[in-house]
């Protein structure tokens, strides 16, 4: 067979050639989707192998944006098929929801090609801009507030909300409500690769999407919820990620999997704060693999980067966590300032209990790999893996050996709690176990309020479930205080305030009413037609009388027959009480 003719074998796996797919979404709204159907870089994120986009979006109104222009890989060809959009309207503004080496590429050909162009990020971006572009202050527009705009005309006033997480400390998220688009850079995307622009085949993007979320966003969820918190209220027909298909037919149904996501996180049993500060992403990029490693094996795991977390919050996470892994790059011979004072945090105040681990990226001895592991031995801690010595951009098989050190650690860590477990009588033990069968029972978080005149309280209660159907009612259960007496009288009005998962309304407010305590002065409220306070972040709420009471053990309980209520949200979900144990009301 001649050499140099293609095989059946070629023509078959011969690669499709990187292109930009360019499409009009919305009224003078366009995605250019720089695309390629191979595997992009070497991180752990694309090891599916389905290829992946790099959308970026144009809004042409009375003034033209342009929203995350792609990477260096994909700068020649996309600036191509962005020319023919140049010619008719000049581009005003490049939006740039965070900033990376291969980004700021692109962004100097087209800062090269426009010279009248204004960049807005948010301050940690334009802090990185600045470093490595100074002549480009004039330029920057810097984003300070959730409630910034910036004015396209024609309704295309752009709010542009800072959502920093320890990955993305720059992150920005992009809501148009002319065409109520959310352009969402790193959430709700997927690593993959098609012609097809939308989700409507969304059940087949499950995979993709968890695995894109278990990779970039499952050990920031504390952060995670806390944007979904903020982009709850936007009215959105269009979720528009920076990878991956735009999301129009499953936006609910992707938001509430991104809640329970972060939630399956909080519920782990283990813990593992993975610390680290990285000044050129090296390191980073090593503490992403060792998360898959733990993540796979069911441990809940805490991003910190430490040059940019608050000390209340570090040393939060270092007494709360069953494992501590840290790592530096080294710079000038030293650790960064953070990862020392980090370091001392950890000696004075981490039981020796604690499985730790080491890792960095450096480029000649690593001096701050070095202090780590010498300090921590010195301290007595015991070690979940060797620590990771990387020279410094990994290779794939640096990222192997990071993510088995990541599953390493988490049986460690598991064969270390099965030996702390005090060794318990049989018979205190079967309680135990009962109590944590009973608390298997999950319940519906609500406030419950009550009037006498204008004589307002309201109870957290994680104790009402519905009793009947036909009428409606509800059954709450009530400790046996003075306080019950409120609940036993025949036709006392109540209102039941059911919660949404992810909101703080509950900590205003105790299983008792707080004496001098009024916990509506800080909640947005308004009446029922009962009378009783309806709370306005409530998901839902139900309007009641009550019919019958009877005494049961410490409680009451209470029978109500519902009278009217009301979605007041139509997308949330309800928060909902996991409990470890059934004496925990
Ligand atoms: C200004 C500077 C100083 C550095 N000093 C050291 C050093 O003293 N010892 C060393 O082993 N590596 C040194 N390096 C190499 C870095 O540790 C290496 O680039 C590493 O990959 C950085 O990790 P990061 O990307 O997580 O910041 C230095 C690098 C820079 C840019």
């Amino acid at each position: 067979m001649n050499s140099s003719q293609p095989t059946s074998q070629t023509l078959l796996t011969a690669p499709r050639p990187r292109d930009v797919q360019v499409v009009e979404i919305a009224p003078q709204t366009t995605v250019l989707r720089s695309r390629t159907w191979e595997r992009l870089k070497f991180e752990v994120e694309y090891s599916l192998c389905q290829g992946t986009t790099a959308n970026a979006y144009l809004i042409q109104s009375d003034r033209t944006a342009l929203i995350d222009p792609p990477g260096e890989s994909f700068t020649q060809i996309f600036i191509q098929a962005l020319q023919p959009y140049l010619e008719t309207a000049p581009l005003d503004y490049i939006v740039i929801s965070h900033v990376n080496p291969n980004r700021m590429a692109t962004l100097a050909k087209l800062v090269e090609q426009l010279p009248q162009l204004t960049l807005v990020c948010s301050r940690p971006a334009a802090q990185a801009l600045r470093a490595t572009f100074p002549h480009w202050e004039h330029r920057l527009q810097t984003v300070c507030s959730p409630y910034d705009r910036l004015d396209l005309g024609q309704g295309h006033q752009l709010r542009l909300m800072p959502m920093p997480t320890p990955r993305w400390p720059d992150g920005l998220c992009t809501y148009d409500p002319a065409i109520r688009m959310l352009f969402s850079d790193k959430l709700f995307g997927a690593h993959l690769c098609s012609d097809t622009l939308f989700d409507e085949d969304w059940r087949k993007l499950e995979v993709d999407r968890r695995y894109y979320f278990d990779c970039l966003h499952a050990t920031q969820a504390r952060q995670v919820q806390t944007t979904l918190d903020q982009i709850a209220p936007l009215s959105i027909q269009c979720l528009a990620p920076g990878h991956g298909p735009l999301v129009r037919y499953s936006l609910s149904r992707l938001q509430n999997d991104y809640r329970q996501w972060c939630q399956h996180q909080q519920h782990q049993t283990l813990r593992v704060a993975l610390i680290y500060a990285s000044a050129y992403g090296n390191t980073a990029i090593l503490a992403d693999a060792i998360a898959q490693g733990l993540l796979q094996a069911g441990i809940a795991v805490e991003s910190i980067n430490c040059e940019l977390s608050d000390h209340t919050h570090l040393a939060q996470a270092i007494e709360t966590s069953d494992g501590l892994i840290i790592g530096s790059p080294t710079l000038g011979g030293h650790a960064p300032v953070q990862i020392q004072a980090t370091l001392g945090v950890i000696l004075t105040a981490a039981a020796k209990t604690k499985l730790v681990g080491v890792f960095g990226s450096y480029g000649w001895r690593g001096e701050a790999i070095d202090l780590l592991e010498e300090k921590l031995t010195d301290g007595n801690y015991r070690f979940g893996f060797e620590t990771i010595r990387v020279r410094f951009s990994p290779d794939t098989t640096a990222l192997k050996t990071c993510k088995a050190a990541g599953l390493q650690f988490a049986r460690q860590l598991r064969q270390q709690k099965k030996k702390q477990a005090p060794r318990q009588a049989i018979t205190e033990t079967q309680t135990n176990r009962t109590e944590q069968a009973v608390g298997q029972v999950i319940s519906t978080i609500g406030v419950v309020t009550t009037c006498q005149g204008d004589n307002h309280s309201g109870v957290l209660t994680t104790s009402v479930s519905q009793a009947s159907f036909n009428p409606p009612g509800v059954m709450i259960a009530i400790a046996d205080t003075p306080y019950a007496q409120r609940f036993l009288q025949p036709q006392a009005p109540l209102v039941i305030n059911i919660l949404k998962e992810g909101r703080t309304v509950r900590r205003h407010f105790s299983h008792q009413p707080q004496p001098g305590k009024n916990p509506f002065a800080q909640l947005s409220h308004h009446p029922a037609q009962n009378g009783c306070l309806i709370l306005d972040e409530a998901l839902a709420y139900v309007e009641c009388t009550v019919q019958s009471w009877m005494p049961c053990g410490d409680r009451w309980l209470v029978y109500a027959r519902v009278e009217q209520g009301n979605v007041l949200e139509a997308t949330g979900i309800t928060a909902m009480q996991h409990r470890k144990s059934g004496r925990q009301p």
